[in-house]
């Protein structure tokens, strides 16, 4: 008989997209084959996040695009990842068009789930583990310059906001001499990069190592060039793992460091855990040890009963810290967070989009000086493949700005690094004039 094809389509962050890795190792071990289009599956998988409404209703989006193929064809679906644990049975009623449902901690039961819809049962499984971190299975990834690797799971922090504890359950950590194996599977596939990730990444502790040693032993792997992470909390940056950052040539000057909200008020109702002061205090510190730091941010705009003046001290902070990115996001309600029980969402939708474009605006001027400032400079790019155009490459800057240059070397290939002169900049993206060396 034919192996059954999966196509698998995902939604969400890094962490999703290192899980749909895992999940396509857990299926391949069991025979599955895979597919690039629904058209051609027998099982369509999403892999879905749940962090805002929009995520949410992209993945409705799809399953209702997917209706034909389960009336025509009987492909069997599965919603997997955070929606899939934080809607349950919602997700599951009598005439939905789903019949697997797995959580982040279930993928295990994949296998098993899917047999059993082929054999025309509805399945689910959304329990949540404190121990599983997928230890034992090697992520199925296509070889490339470069690769994320997942060092904890789950989240402690509970910010009134947000669903991962919910969706992910409690902190984790894997081992780091399993982190490290792992990284050097993938640096003898030729991969050059290493994105350690985790929902609150720096909080990462095995019992006996914490997150800047994990980093150094991650940047010491023979073949790996640069390392990366994200997420990273404020709440967890002590004097050695500035150090680190600073320190160690290999761990990329950039930190992304999420603010969510620059009025003391505001942020002690998210539960983030300091006060405006403290966070500006260390990206001081930060500066301080390692002036080269490229800093990004996440900004939550419209939270729960957030007034104008508290608004524009969030404000204030962009201006003020000057960060070279900044995803903005409107507050979305979320079901089960502490926020959704306790707070009313009470900011109408009219003044959560003013705020939000006002942020956006600002920033997008900010990094654009940001960007145009570091015309003349030379950087050292990691080529990740080609850009827009044939005849340009595309890569980053160590601090993870999208550089690219014209293809006149003709040795350059996706992880070469080179140096390369930048001589214009927009928004987004440095370009540099022909590689130097
Ligand atoms: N509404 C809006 N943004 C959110 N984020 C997390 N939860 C919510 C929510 N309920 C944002 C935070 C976080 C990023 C990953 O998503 O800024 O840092
Ligand atoms: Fe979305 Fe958060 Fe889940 Fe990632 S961990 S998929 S961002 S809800």
């Amino acid at each position: 008989m034919r192996a059954p094809c999966v196509y698998i389509e995902t939604f969400g962050c890094q962490m999703n997209e290192y899980d749909t890795e895992l999940v396509r190792s857990i299926l391949k071990n069991r025979g599955y084959g895979f597919t690039d289009t629904a058209d051609a599956a027998d099982v369509v998988l999403l892999n879905t996040c749940a962090i805002r409404e929009n995520a949410h209703n992209k993945v409705y989006g799809h399953l209702g695009a997917l209706k034909h193929l389960k009336e025509d064809k009987g492909v069997v679906i599965g919603v997997l990842g955070c929606m899939a644990q934080n809607l349950k049975t919602d997700l599951m009623g009598k005439d939905s068009l789903i019949d697997v449902l797995a959580g982040p901690d279930s993928y295990r039961a994949l296998p098993d789930l899917l047999e059993q819809a082929a054999a025309g049962k509805k399945a689910l499984a959304v329990d949540l583990s404190e121990y599983e971190t997928y230890v034992d299975i090697a992520p199925d990834r296509v070889a490339g310059v470069a690769a994320w690797v997942a060092v904890m799971r789950g989240c402690d922090n509970f910010c009134t906001f947000c669903v991962v504890p919910y969706t992910r359950g409690r902190e984790r950590s894997r081992t780091l001499p399993d982190v490290v194996r792992e990284i050097e599977a993938a640096a003898e596939s030729g991969c050059k990069q290493v994105t350690l990730l985790g929902q609150n990444v720096n909080s990462y502790h095995d019992g006996t190592s914490d997150f800047a040693d994990l980093l150094c032993a991650a940047a010491s792997v023979s073949g790996i060039e640069r390392v990366r992470f994200t997420s990273p909390h404020p709440k967890d940056f002590p004097e050695k793992l500035l150090d680190a950052v600073a320190e160690h040539p290999k761990i990329c000057k950039h930190i992304h460091l999420p603010a969510q909200a620059g009025n003391d008020r505001i942020l002690a109702m998210m539960n983030r855990t300091y006060t405006c002061t403290e966070y500006r205090k260390l990206v001081e510190q930060i500066l301080t040890r390692c002036p080269q730091i490229v800093l990004t941010t996440d900004i939550i705009a419209g939270f729960c009963s957030e007034a104008d003046d508290e608004y524009k001290e969030t404000y204030r902070l962009l201006e003020d810290i000057r960060f070279a990115s900044a995803y903005v996001f409107k507050y979305s309600e979320r079901k089960h967070t502490i926020a959704a029980r306790k707070f009313a969402d009470d900011v109408s939708e009219q003044v959560k989009s003013e705020r939000v474009t006002q942020l956006i605006e600002l920033q997008r001027g900010i990094s654009l000086a940001y960007n145009l400032g570091m015309i003349g400079e030379v950087m050292e790019i990691l080529v990740e493949g080609e850009g827009k155009r044939a005849d340009q490459w595309m890569g980053r800057t160590d601090g993870n700005i999208v550089t690219v240059f014209p293809k006149t070397h003709g040795t350059l290939k996706p992880g070469s690094l080179i140096s390369v002169r930048i001589v214009d900049a927009t928004v987004t993206t440095l370009y540099g004039e022909s590689a130097l060396s």
